[in-house]
């Protein structure tokens, strides 16, 4: 099960793509990605839609599928006439008649299915909805390139939100090495109010991921370190996964 806490991230979406929009080398490679695999695109765990839209105003057509109706709604707002549908359902569960030339997490949307049993709900619901030969594509913070250790609280940086008011962000990290979870705190300032939420993410490691996905009925065909495609190293921080429905 997802766990519920992970919901207070995505309360203020106007906020949430100001603080993590604009990861435009990102968006060029699933743009990349979707005209090399042409057909209907399916983005699942899409939240406020900033790239499903970004594909969408290239002429992608899209469908975007979220849990937090909140962020959906905004996504709605922005899509105005574009090519894309949003529609809320959970991606363990999803079901569509529609087969789709690519499926693709991103956001390390994947770390957010916490358990076995959801990783492989969600990786059903992606090998169901692929026409065959379809190429399924997501990233994961790579656990081998990543501090897991318990951290205080420590500044991670800024955003300027819709007011244009300068937020401090700062966080904590818990790691429950048991169920490979990892919980972090976000604490935002505004100066005169602060906000706290809470979220788990899932570290799997690539090797476990590799024979998963093959377990699955995917053929992985690269694994890249970054956007620009830099081949993937075992102690690269991000782990981006290219594969074909087998
Ligand atoms: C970090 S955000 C990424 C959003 C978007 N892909 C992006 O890159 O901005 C993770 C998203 O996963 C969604 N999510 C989490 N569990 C989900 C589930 N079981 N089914 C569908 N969406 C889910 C959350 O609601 C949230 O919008």
């Amino acid at each position: 099960m997802i766990d519920h806490n992970n919901q207070e991230e995505y309360r203020d979406p106007m906020n949430y793509d100001l603080e993590f929009g604009g990861e435009t080398d990102k968006y060029e490679f699933f743009l990349e990605m979707a005209k090399k695999h042409s057909g209907q695109v399916l983005e699942l765990a899409c939240g406020t839609g900033l790239v499903a839209l970004y594909l969408a105003e290239r002429g992608i057509p899209v469908t975007g599928v979220d849990i937090m109706e909140p962020m959906l709604a905004y996504a709605r707002v922005k899509a105005k006439d574009l090519p894309v549908t949003f529609i809320q359902a959970d991606a363990r569960t999803f079901e569509s008649e529609q087969r789709f030339s690519m499926i693709f997490l991103t956001g390390n949307a994947f770390q957010a299915f916490l358990s076995d049993e959801d990783q492989r709900a969600l990786l059903q619901t992606v090998y169901s909805h692929l026409e065959p030969g379809g190429v399924f594509v997501f990233e994961m913070r790579n656990p081998d390139g990543n501090d897991l250790t318990d951290e205080e609280e420590e500044s991670w940086g800024t955003f300027v939100d819709i007011d244009g008011v300068t937020v401090k962000v700062s966080g904590t990290q818990t790691y429950d090495a048991s169920k490979q979870i990892m919980h972090w705190v976000t604490i935002r300032d505004w100066g005169h109010r602060q906000t706290t939420s809470r979220i788990a993410c899932r570290f799997t490691d690539v090797k476990t991921l590799q024979q998963l996905l093959k377990k699955q009925g995917f053929i992985l065909e690269n694994q890249y370190a970054n956007w620009d495609q830099t081949a993937f190293q075992s102690s690269s921080p991000l782990v981006i996964s290219v594969c074909k429905k087998g």
